[in-house]
C-alpha cells in the first residue's frame, strides 16, 4: 500500500512538473544574454563559441574585457590567463608568472597585462571547467575585443538583431597598471561604428565608477544601455545607490542567489553563512530555495529595481544540476520558469545570462522542453536528467500496460473492467520499473 501511494505521488510530481515547464508563455520575453560564448560546448570566449552562439539565436553575446601589455583590447574573464589557455605548458613563457593586487587580493599567475597581444595570440584556449568538454582544448586563439565586434556587426549586418555585452573587467586594477579599459573601448565602438546602431551594444561592469566613466567618454549622445553587475560578496545596493545609478544606467545584474534566498547548511554541508550558496570547489550542490519557490514572493532587490526603473538580468543560468538550487530538480526550464515568472504575465527577470543556448533560446521563445536537443551541450551529460527520464519511460510503461490490458479484456469480451482490476499489486510492479 505504502508502495502504492509513493506511485501515486511520483505520477503526481510528473504532472505537476510537466505542467510548470509547459507554463503558458506570456509577453515577456526575458533578454537570453550567451554568457561568455558558448561555454556549454567550445572553451569560454572563442570566435567558434560566439559564432555558434549567434547561430542559435541568442539577443546578446557577452565578453569580458582585459588589456594585453601594449594596451590591446582582449576578450578573457580574467585577468589571468592560467585557466582558460594552455600557458602553463607553454617553455617560453615560464619565468614570467607575478604576484599583483587585484580587488583588494594579491593574487600569483600568468597576468594577461604582462603579455603582448603578439604573444597572447600564441597561446591556445581551453574548456576552464573540468566536468565539461575538453575534445576541442588546443584548437582555438584568444580573439580581440574588435574581432568580436566584428562579429556582431556581420551579424547585423546581416539581419540577425544581436548585440555584444560587453563588460570592463577589474577596471581599477587596469587603472592601477596604467592600462585603463574605458578610453581604448569607447574608441574602439567609435571606430567599428557601433554607437549610431542602437541594440548592438550593451555595457556592464561589477565597478558603476567604470559605467560612469564610459557614459562620461560616450557623451550624452551616445549614451549606451549598461548593467551594474552584483556579485555574492558585495553589498546590496540601497535605493539610494540604485536611484543614483539610474542617472547613467540601465539595469542591474545580481548573481541570482541574491535575488531568493537559498539555504544549503544542512543538504549540501556548506556552512549557513557562505556567501549566498556560491558554490565551493568541493561542493555538488547549492541548496533549496528558503522559502520554496511556491511561497517566494518578489525579492526585495528585484522589487526596488523594478522601481527604480531599472531591469534585472540575473546571472547564470547552467544546465548542471549543480549550479542550481535543489528545488528546480536539475531542470533549466523549471528554474528559468521561476526567476522569469512568466506565468503569471509579469517578468521577475527581464534578462538572463546563459551557459546553453541551445536550451535558452527555445525557452525564451516558449517552447516546450526537449532534453534531446540540448544532447550536445556538454552541460547536458552532466546533468541529471535521470529523474524526467525515469518519469516518460514510466509513464509510456503504464500506458502500454493499461492498453494492452485493454486489448486483452476486450478480447474476453469484459471491456470496461481492466482499469478496476488493476490491483496495487500490480501499480507495485510497475512503479519498480
Ligand atoms: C625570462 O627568461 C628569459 C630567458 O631566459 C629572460 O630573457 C627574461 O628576462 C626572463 N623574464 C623574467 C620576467 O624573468
Ligand atoms: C600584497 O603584496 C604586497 C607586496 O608583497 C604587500 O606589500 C601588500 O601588503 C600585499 N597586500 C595584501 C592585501 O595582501
Ligand atoms: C551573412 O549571410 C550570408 C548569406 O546568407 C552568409 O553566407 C554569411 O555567412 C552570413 N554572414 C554572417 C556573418 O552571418
Ligand atoms: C553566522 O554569522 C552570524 C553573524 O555573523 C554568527 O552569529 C553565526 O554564529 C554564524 N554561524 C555560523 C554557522 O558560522
Ligand atoms: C511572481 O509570482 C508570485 C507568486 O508566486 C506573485 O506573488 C508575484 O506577484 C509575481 N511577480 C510578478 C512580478 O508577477
Amino acid at each position: 500500500m505504502a508502495a502504492c501511494r509513493t506511485c501515486v505521488a511520483t505520477l503526481a510530481a510528473v504532472l505537476a512538473m510537466a505542467m510548470l515547464a509547459s507554463a503558458e508563455p506570456s509577453t515577456a520575453r526575458p533578454l537570453v544574454i550567451s554568457h561568455r560564448g558558448y561555454p556549454c560546448k567550445y572553451p569560454e570566449e572563442t570566435i567558434r563559441g560566439y559564432e555558434e552562439a549567434i547561430a542559435a539565436g541568442v539577443d546578446y553575446i557577452e565578453m569580458d574585457v582585459v588589456s594585453t601589455k601594449d594596451g590591446k583590447l582582449i576578450t578573457r574573464h580574467d585577468v589571468l590567463l592560467d585557466e582558460s589557455t594552455n600557458i602553463k605548458d607553454v617553455d617560453e613563457f615560464k619565468n614570467r608568472t607575478a604576484t599583483k593586487l587585484v580587488n583588494g587580493k594579491n593574487i600569483t599567475g600568468y597576468f594577461a597585462i604582462d603579455f603582448t597581444l603578439e604573444e597572447i595570440k600564441s597561446l591556445k584556449t581551453r574548456q576552464r571547467l573540468a566536468f565539461r568538454d575538453h575534445s576541442v582544448d588546443g584548437k582555438f586563439m584568444v580573439p580581440t575585443l574588435k574581432e568580436v565586434l566584428q562579429l556582431v556587426k556581420a551579424a547585423r549586418r546581416n539581419g540577425t538583431k544581436v548585440g555584444a555585452y560587453t563588460e570592463t573587467k577589474h577596471p581599477q586594477f587596469h587603472i592601477d597598471n596604467k592600462r585603463p579599459l574605458e578610453e581604448p573601448l569607447v574608441a574602439e565602438l567609435r571606430d567599428l561604428q557601433l554607437l549610431a546602431d542602437p541594440g548592438a551594444i550593451y555595457l556592464q561592469s561589477f565597478d558603476p565608477a567604470s559605467i560612469k566613466k564610459l557614459q562620461e567618454l560616450l557623451g550624452d549622445k551616445n549614451r549606451l544601455p549598461a548593467t551594474w553587475l552584483i556579485g555574492c560578496e558585495e553589498p546590496i545596493p540601497t535605493l539610494a545607490e540604485l536611484e543614483e545609478f539610474k542617472e547613467y544606467g540601465t539595469a542591474i545584474g545580481p548573481d541570482k542567489l541574491l535575488l531568493f534566498n537559498v539555504n544549503a547548511a544542512d543538504e549540501c554541508g556548506r556552512s549557513a553563512n557562505s556567501s549566498c550558496g556560491a558554490l565551493e570547489p568541493t561542493q555538488e550542490c547549492i541548496g533549496r530555495l528558503e522559502p520554496p519557490p511556491e511561497a517566494a514572493a518578489t525579492s526585495t532587490l528585484l522589487t526596488a529595481a523594478h522601481d527604480t526603473g531599472l531591469e534585472v538580468h540575473a546571472y547564470t543560468f547552467r544546465n548542471e544540476g549543480k549550479f542550481m538550487a535543489l528545488d528546480f530538480m536539475s531542470d533549466p526550464y523549471v528554474e528559468l520558469n521561476f526567476y522569469a515568472n512568466r506565468s503569471r504575465g509579469v517578468s521577475w527577470v527581464d534578462g538572463v545570462f546563459i551557459d546553453c543556448p541551445a536550451t535558452s533560446v527555445p525557452w525564451r521563445d516558449g517552447g516546450s522542453w526537449d532534453p534531446s536537443r540540448d544532447s550536445d551541450e556538454n552541460g547536458a551529460r552532466d546533468c541529471n536528467y535521470g529523474g524526467v527520464v525515469f518519469a516518460m519511460i514510466f509513464l509510456s510503461i503504464v500506458s502500454m500496460a493499461f492498453s494492452l490490458l485493454y486489448v486483452r479484456e476486450r478480447r474476453r469480451g469484459r471491456a470496461g473492467g481492466a482499469f478496476s482490476r488493476l490491483s496495487g499489486v500490480e501499480m507495485d510492479q510497475r512503479a519498480q520499473l
